[in-house]
């Protein structure tokens, strides 16, 4: 694993100031939605204290007084309150719903504009799973802290300050008391959350090592029983399920813990009240609704205490998530275009290597000093064992790797002095395994050139041979090919993925070309679909097939990083070296083949005559 590669459980949940920072200017950009959200925050939560404000002049100026009138003017002004209210919490909570949704478009939007900038070298040592979990669970995280992290702890801290108003209003002495055992009540819940939420979050982890665990033992029982690996196996197991009973176990515990101690803590509170109010005020400067009106102030203060403190206990999460997607968005792609890279209009196909060297990620040495000078038009065959380094020399043409000492020219210039698009634009690549997209045959053949019309695109159908057989879907061009091309074989897809390059209209052509085996018939529909491609292009061919490789102008064989032969087809033979071998043993392998067949099965092959 990289060093810049770190797991969701490797957070130490120091979270920097900055993520938070970086948070609030997603945020910034829709400054006219937060405004509102506070503003109908702050409305709803003085209405909501106010409300109980009014439960005390109900008792003080109606009941109390046998007032009717009053009493009934009071509830009208509850009645119209409780409107305003409903409206203000559509408005907050429908606001915050929207808030959320923008981050995550944001961050999404931002994240995948980032990934297609990312080289190659990026995603062969990151893990697919790793990239797209901080595309949808951190991004979630993310959302859901603006969303329900915002408006619990805005709605927490706005109610408390707006309760504390209240109640210094009615009394400030009683006030002061409450107010001097808020922040203890806070830290009380924030420790129990924090506490609670570790040793969740350890039995979660466990949990997953226990079903991989099963898992692995369910699907390699017969492995586990051959090597009676069983007592073992079992003692690992109640290792770990123990370890995940204890922490379900504290979970629990503190969970029972918490309500009660809050209670203790805010019955002090209410103790306190009463004997203040009793014993200093005597009951002077407070009415009974006054003291009514304290304690459920106090009562209601609760929620929004506990709201607050799963909100500080959980954002350190979210913030962790949010850490990893900066994170991400700030690596740099390691191939960029400089600051004055050119675009020299056409690249020609006038190619040169020269003193090439490369490594990938581990530093084995994979391609060693490599010089060639291709002329634009030519056709190039690649051939050689594998793993010699002919899918590296393709990745090094296209750019989505740069030489590590050595440049490759393009025409006079170094091609690190282009822009990335000149060049890879102007490449048509059919890889090993083509890739399709899901969706019709028409928009996989048009992908890089999305405004050709119908015409061209059956254009280029047509000279790759493709359009024989997409014509025979009940639905021709517009037959789904499901995802990444299931729904076709290797040969079709292989023939789109030509009339794809063709259609993009390439100056230089790269090929890697399948060895699966397609039929004959199909071979030769790709033979002539590729010749059509080839015709006035410099062609770079990784060919297995004899028949591409014999047509091609010259035949370099790769081994081990390095030119070890180059030639047309009759000079490599007259060598009598590597190509020599390659291709007798291929020849010989068809001959026996044909050898085979015509020995064993010559009955069938009268019989279907
Ligand atoms: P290539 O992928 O260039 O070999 O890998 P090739 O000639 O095309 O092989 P075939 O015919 O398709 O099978 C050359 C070397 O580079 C390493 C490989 O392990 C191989 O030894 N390599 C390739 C990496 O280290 N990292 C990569 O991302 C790709
Ligand atoms: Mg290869």
């Amino acid at each position: 694993m990289p060093s810049d590669y770190f797991e969701e459980d490797d957070f130490t949940g120091e979270v920097s100031g900055g993520v938070l920072k970086r948070i609030f200017e997603l945020l910034r950009q829709h400054w006219v939605w937060v405004a509102g959200f506070i503003v109908t925050i702050i409305i709803v939560s003085i209405l909501d204290a106010y409300f109980t404000f009014l439960s005390k002049e109900i008792i003080d100026q109606g009941i109390l007084k046998g007032d009717v009138d009053a009493l009934v003017r009071i509830l009208i002004r509850y009645a119209s309150m409780i409107l305003v209210q409903s409206a203000g919490i559509f408005t907050f909570v429908f606001l915050a719903g929207v808030m959320g949704e923008r981050v995550r478009y944001d961050m999404r939007r931002m994240l995948f504009n980032h990934l297609q900038t990312l080289s190659l070298s990026y995603y062969s040592r990151t893990p697919v799973g790793w990239i797209m979990s901080r595309v949808t669970n951190d991004t979630e995280r993310v959302a859901e802290l603006v969303t329900w992290g915002l408006i619990d702890s805005t709605w927490g801290v706005v109610n408390i300050a707006t309760t504390l108003a209240f109640m210094f209003a009615i009394n400030w002495q009683l006030a002061l008391i409450v107010l001097a055992i808020i922040p203890v009540l806070i830290y009380a819940a924030v420790q129990f959350r924090k506490r609670i939420l570790k040793q969740v979050r350890k039995v979660r982890k466990i949990n997953s090592r226990i079903t991989a665990s099963y898992n692995e033992n369910i699907s390699g029982v017969r492995v586990v029983k051959a090597l009676g690996r069983e007592d073992g196996n079992l003692g690992e197991f109640k290792l770990e399920t123990g370890e995940m009973y204890t922490a379900g176990y504290r979970a629990a515990w503190l969970s029972a813990l918490f309500l009660p101690i809050v209670q203790i803590i805010s019955a002090f509170a209410i103790g306190g009240i009463i004997w203040y109010s009793g014993a200093q005020v005597n009951f002077e400067g407070i009415t009974i609704g006054g003291i009514q009106a304290f304690l459920s102030y106090m009562t209601f203060m609760m929620w929004p205490i506990q709201d607050l403190a799963r909100v500080f206990a959980e954002m350190q999460r979210s913030l962790a998530s949010a850490e990893r997607i900066f994170h991400l968005v700030d690596t740099p792609p390691e191939i960029q275009n400089k600051p004055n890279a050119i675009d020299p209009g056409s690249i020609r196909g006038d190619i040169t290597f020269e003193h090439v060297h490369f490594w990938y990620e581990d530093e084995m040495p994979v391609i060693k000093d490599l010089n060639l000078h291709v002329k634009p038009g030519e056709t190039i065959a690649l051939v050689g064992s594998t793993g010699g380094g002919k899918t590296t020399i393709v990745n090094l043409l296209c750019r989505f790797y740069e030489p590590r000492r050595g440049r490759i020219l393009i025409g006079r210039n170094d091609y690190t002095d282009l822009s990335l698009e000149a060049i890879q634009s102007r490449i048509g690549v059919v890889l090993q395994t083509p890739h399709l997209f899901s969706g019709t045959i028409r928009e996989n053949i048009a992908y890089g050139r999305l405004k050709a019309t119908n015409e061209e695109i059956e254009k280029a159908a047509k000279l790759t041979g493709a359009h024989k057989f997409i014509s025979h879907f009940e639905k021709g061009y517009d037959e789904p090919v499901g995802e990444g091309g299931v729904l076709l074989s290797v040969g079709q897809k292989q023939l789109i993925s030509l009339a794809r390059a063709v259609l993009s209209d390439p100056e230089v052509f790269i090929m890697d070309e399948a060895t699966s085996s397609v039929d004959t018939i199909t071979e030769s529909l790709i033979q002539d679909g590729m010749e059509a491609i080839m015709q006035g292009r410099t062609s770079f061919i990784i060919a297995h097939r004899l028949s591409t490789i014999k047509r091609a102008d010259r035949i370099l064989v790769i081994e081990d990083g390095q030119i070890t032969e180059m030639g047309s087809h009759a000079e490599l033979l007259r060598l009598q070296g590597k190509y020599y071998k390659l291709y007798t043993q291929q020849f010989r392998a068809e001959r026996e083949d044909a050898y085979n067949i015509f020995k064993e099965e010559p009955k069938v092959a009268t019989e279907t005559e």
